[in-house]
């Protein structure tokens, strides 16, 4: 691929699926999320194998923190062309139930941390859909609670929700730039985020089928943009 690829939530689930998927297909990849041990054992699978990857340390919800993340991906590759936006949380309970603590952090992670994250990094990918390569990406993963919420899912969908409505925006507002903007849309995934919310193990996609959507979505040619994709597990 010969390209620089960010990869947020890479220490867990999709992220880290991903990230070792892009690897593979040659991107130099920057690993992000807050906890450096994970992303360390991330990296080292990455390089045993042949990638390349690199840690960057990074509390997404601190605009700050997310611009210094970029630089430091900037600083390290020399260039971005691909940010996948995998970091989220979630805490699936009645709204009457949940305390503001909860619903506050999805908020912020899901919403302010793609937000911070994503326009510390479009100047450098405007740069690189300018480059040899002739486009850019940005891409993050949504859920299909994007497209419908129900009883224990109203804060996680609008969450979503709100994901779809600034990707579909920002898709519009990027295409003269030649960066694609896509959505994936997975339904329930065997990640440790799905365990912490009470699947039981195999229960649900495996992380690795989301990351070969995202890997499909960014190795499309230039001048073909895959806007959005949903994923499910057959009869789910
Ligand atoms: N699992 C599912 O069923 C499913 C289905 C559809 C969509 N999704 C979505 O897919 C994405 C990934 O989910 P997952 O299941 O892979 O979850 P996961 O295994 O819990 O991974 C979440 C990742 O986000 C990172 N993260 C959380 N808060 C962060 C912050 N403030 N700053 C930087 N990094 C942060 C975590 O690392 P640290 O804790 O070290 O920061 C971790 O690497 C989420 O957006 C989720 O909503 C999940």
């Amino acid at each position: 691929m010969g390209t620089a690829a960010l990869v947020t939530g890479a220490s867990s689930g999709i992220g880290r699926a991903t990230a070792c998927r892009l690897a593979a297909h040659g991107a130099t990849v920057a690993l992000l999320a807050r906890q450096a041990e994970a992303l360390e054992q991330v990296c080292r699978e990455i390089r045993s194998a042949g990638g390349d990857a690199f840690v960057v340390c990074a509390d997404l919800v601190d605009a700050v923190g997310a611009e210094q993340a970029v630089a430091q991906v900037i600083d390290r590759a020399g260039r971005l062309d691909m940010l996948i936006n995998c970091a989220g949380a979630a805490h699936l309970s009645s709204f009457a139930d949940d305390a503001p603590s909860q619903w506050q952090c999805m908020i912020d992670t899901n919403l302010s941390g793609t937000l911070n994250v994503s326009h510390a990094a479009l100047s450098y990918l405007a740069a690189a859909a300018r480059s040899d390569r002739g486009t850019a990406d940005l891409v993050t993963v949504g859920f299909t609670a994007g497209r419908q919420s129900g009883p224990v899912t109203s804060v996680y969908a609008a969450t979503k929700q709100a994901i779809t409505a600034w990707s579909e925006g920002l898709r519009r507002e990027l295409a003269p730039s030649g960066v694609r903007v896509g959505l994936i849309q997975p339904g329930l995934v065997d990640t440790p985020l799905a365990r912490r919310l009470g699947a039981g193990p195999g229960q649900g996609l495996n992380a690795a089928v989301v990351a070969d959507a995202i890997v499909y979505v960014v190795t499309r040619p230039a001048g073909v943009a895959v806007a959005e994709l949903v994923v499910r597990a057959v009869g789910r």
